[in-house]
């Protein structure tokens, strides 16, 4: 048999070019795979930032949207840090309290790139209890509660602890009767006559002139149908003396009727008429500052022996270490929160609401009322906050 194939014959078969040849389905894979490694080039050197954005930023960092070295500072934005240092170029995050024994830092607690979120809402609880789950001083002394884990086992308010410092005497109770005497006969007060929530959440503090003159007027004379101004003492005394002055001289004749005391459980019967106008003024001074020491202002005040009325001392805010709002509250009955009011009878009483109260509904299972420490707490002292000087341009922030 004659050997047909040889090595010749059969290497000539072989496409020697093969592989130096572009066929169609490799032609388009080199072609490919330039052009995706050309636009992925293009697209890590800015052509194209929004494309690997982590997300868009939070509320307030919309201004940054154009220029993301501002945060990631350094020249090349693929894995730049992001760094403390970057944030207080802008804005302070001054520190919690002087007795920290360290600061976290911002990325800690902040993040970013999670949308139009107020940033403090995304705050965990571990952020906070890293330190209130056991609290630690630089001192060593510790002034509030140790161990704050969670808003279920959080400790009742401070502020319920010491009485109410207010010197103006008020008994809610008394006031709060169904058939209290009003001006115009039995009537029933309701928590908003005098107490009404501004817009910064806070309740207005009663005051006399708009909640209790109506009930309590300052008389101070049977003639005039005049009452003292509310006032210092001195002020009220002078008006006082001005009234009478102005009255005797226009009824000279009155210095010979003889006045029934005005009130006759606090001050002597006149035995004769005054005679003269100066005796008419200095007898009407004196049942004044009668009335004034052991009737109107004491009523409400505490005066010293030097006739000086005390501060009023009325707390407008109460919980100092938290925030509370009334307004989101608004649909809660009054007494729900401050139910001993209906029962209280001195100044002293504190008539604010405890923990228990709040977790009804501030609890992990209700999705509408939040549980978690920054609902009610802030971090930063921003009464240390330093002021900051920016030297930013606008096209600068749009990166032109
Ligand atoms: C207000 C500051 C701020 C601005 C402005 C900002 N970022 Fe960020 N970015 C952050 C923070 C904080 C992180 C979290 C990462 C970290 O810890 O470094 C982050 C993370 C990232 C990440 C995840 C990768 C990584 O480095 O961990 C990407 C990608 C990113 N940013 C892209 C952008 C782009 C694109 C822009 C501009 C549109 C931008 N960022 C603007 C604060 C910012
Ligand atoms: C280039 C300036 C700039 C940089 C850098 C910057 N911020 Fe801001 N930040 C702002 C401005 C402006 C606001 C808006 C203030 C306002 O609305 O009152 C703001 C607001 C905030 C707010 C409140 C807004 C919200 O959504 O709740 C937080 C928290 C905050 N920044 C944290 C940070 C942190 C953390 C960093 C660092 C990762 C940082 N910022 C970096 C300028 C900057
Ligand atoms: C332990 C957590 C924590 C750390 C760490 C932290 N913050 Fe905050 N930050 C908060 C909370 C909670 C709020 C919202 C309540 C408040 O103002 O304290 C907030 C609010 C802010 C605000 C918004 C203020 C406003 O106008 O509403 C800015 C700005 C801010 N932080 C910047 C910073 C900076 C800068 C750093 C780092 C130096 C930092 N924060 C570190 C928890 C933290
Ligand atoms: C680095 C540790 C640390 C972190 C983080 C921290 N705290 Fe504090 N906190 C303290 C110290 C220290 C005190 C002061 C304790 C004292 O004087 O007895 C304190 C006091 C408080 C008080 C007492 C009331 C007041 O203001 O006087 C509250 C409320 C509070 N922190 C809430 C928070 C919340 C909410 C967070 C998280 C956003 C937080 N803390 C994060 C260390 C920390
Ligand atoms: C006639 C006016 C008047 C009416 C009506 C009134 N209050 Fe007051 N309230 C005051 C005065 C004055 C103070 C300040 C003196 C004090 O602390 O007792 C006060 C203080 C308070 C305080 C803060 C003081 C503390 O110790 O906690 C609360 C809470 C309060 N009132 C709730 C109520 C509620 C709830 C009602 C309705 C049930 C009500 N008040 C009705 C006049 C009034
Ligand atoms: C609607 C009328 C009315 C108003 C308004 C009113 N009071 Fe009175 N008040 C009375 C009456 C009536 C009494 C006597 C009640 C009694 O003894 O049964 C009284 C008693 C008092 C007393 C003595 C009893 C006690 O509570 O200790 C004080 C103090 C007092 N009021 C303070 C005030 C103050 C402060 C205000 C304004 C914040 C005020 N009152 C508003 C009607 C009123
Ligand atoms: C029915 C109760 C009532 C009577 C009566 C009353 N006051 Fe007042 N007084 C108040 C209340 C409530 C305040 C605090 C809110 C305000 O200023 O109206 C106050 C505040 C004051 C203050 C300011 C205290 C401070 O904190 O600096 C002076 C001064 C004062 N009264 C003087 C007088 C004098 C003088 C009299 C008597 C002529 C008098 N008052 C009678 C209820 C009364
Ligand atoms: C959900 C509970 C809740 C309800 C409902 C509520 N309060 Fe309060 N109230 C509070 C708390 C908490 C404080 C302490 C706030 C602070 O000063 O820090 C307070 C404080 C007050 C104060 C003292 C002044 C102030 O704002 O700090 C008055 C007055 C008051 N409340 C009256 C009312 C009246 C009137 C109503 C009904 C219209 C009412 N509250 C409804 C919880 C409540
Ligand atoms: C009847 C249920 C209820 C009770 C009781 C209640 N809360 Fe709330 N609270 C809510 C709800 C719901 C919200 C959210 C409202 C919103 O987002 O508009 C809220 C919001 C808040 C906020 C945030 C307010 C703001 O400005 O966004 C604080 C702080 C707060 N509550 C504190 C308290 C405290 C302190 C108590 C107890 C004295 C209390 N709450 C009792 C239901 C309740
Ligand atoms: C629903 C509102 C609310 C929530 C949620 C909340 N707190 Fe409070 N917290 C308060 C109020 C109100 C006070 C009393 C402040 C005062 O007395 O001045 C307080 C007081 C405190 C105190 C001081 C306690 C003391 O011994 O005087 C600490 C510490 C504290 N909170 C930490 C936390 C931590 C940590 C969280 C989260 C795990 C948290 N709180 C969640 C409302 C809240």
């Amino acid at each position: 048999m004659a050997r047909t194939r040889s090595t010749k014959s059969l290497s000539q078969r072989i496409d020697r070019e093969y592989f130096k040849r572009l066929y169609t389905i490799p032609k388009w894979r080199r072609i490919l795979s330039l052009a995706f490694t050309a636009i992925g080039l293009m697209w890590v050197l800015g052509w194209s930032e929004p494309a690997f954005n982590a997300g868009p930023l939070s509320k307030g960092h919309h201004i940054l949207e154009g220029n993301c070295a501002t945060c990631h500072t350094g020249s090349a934005l693929w894995g730049k840090k992001v760094e403390d240092q970057a944030c207080v170029t802008c804005h302070d995050g001054p520190a919690h309290k002087e007795q920290q024994t360290f600061t976290p830092g911002c990325l800690t607690c902040h993040v970013e790139h999670k949308g139009s979120v107020e940033l403090a809402s995304t705050i965990l609880d571990a952020s906070c209890t890293q330190c209130h789950g056991n609290l630690q001083t630089k001192n060593g002394k510790i002034t509030v509660a140790a161990s704050v884990a969670d808003f279920a086992s959080h400790p009742d308010f401070g502020a319920l602890k010491s009485p109410d410092p207010g010197t103006i005497k008020f008994g809610h109770q008394v006031h709060m009767k169904a058939d209290l005497r009003g001006t115009n006969g039995p009537t029933q007060l309701k928590c908003s006559t005098c107490h009404q929530a501004g817009r910064d959440g806070q309740m207005k503090i009663a005051n006399f002139k708009d909640d209790c003159e109506s009930c309590h007027r300052l008389e101070f004379n049977r003639r005039v149908d005049k009452v003292l101004p509310h006032d210092k003492p001195e002020i009220a005394l002078a008006f006082a003396r001005q009234t009478l002055t102005d009255y005797i001289a226009k009824h000279p004749g009155d210095v010979n009727v003889v006045d029934p005391a005005i009130d006759p459980r606090i001050m002597a019967a006149r035995l004769g008429p005054a005679g003269s106008a100066a005796e008419w003024i200095r007898r009407g001074m004196e049942d004044t500052e009668t009335l004034m020491w052991r009737k109107t202002c004491v009523e409400c005040h505490a005066v010293s022996d030097k006739h000086e009325v005390a501060k009023a001392q009325t707390p407008v805010t109460w919980l100092k270490g938290a925030k509370f709002d009334h307004n989101p509250h608004g649909v809660v009955a009054c007494t729900e929160c401050h139910g001993n009011a209906l029962q209280s009878k001195a100044t002293s009483d504190v008539l604010l609401p405890n923990v228990a109260t709040c977790q009804q509904c501030h609890r992990t299972s209700n999705p509408s009322a939040s549980a978690n420490c920054t609902e009610c707490h802030v971090y930063h002292d921003w009464s240390k906050a330093k002021p900051i000087d920016t030297q930013r341009k606008i096209l600068e922030l749009l990166n032109r």
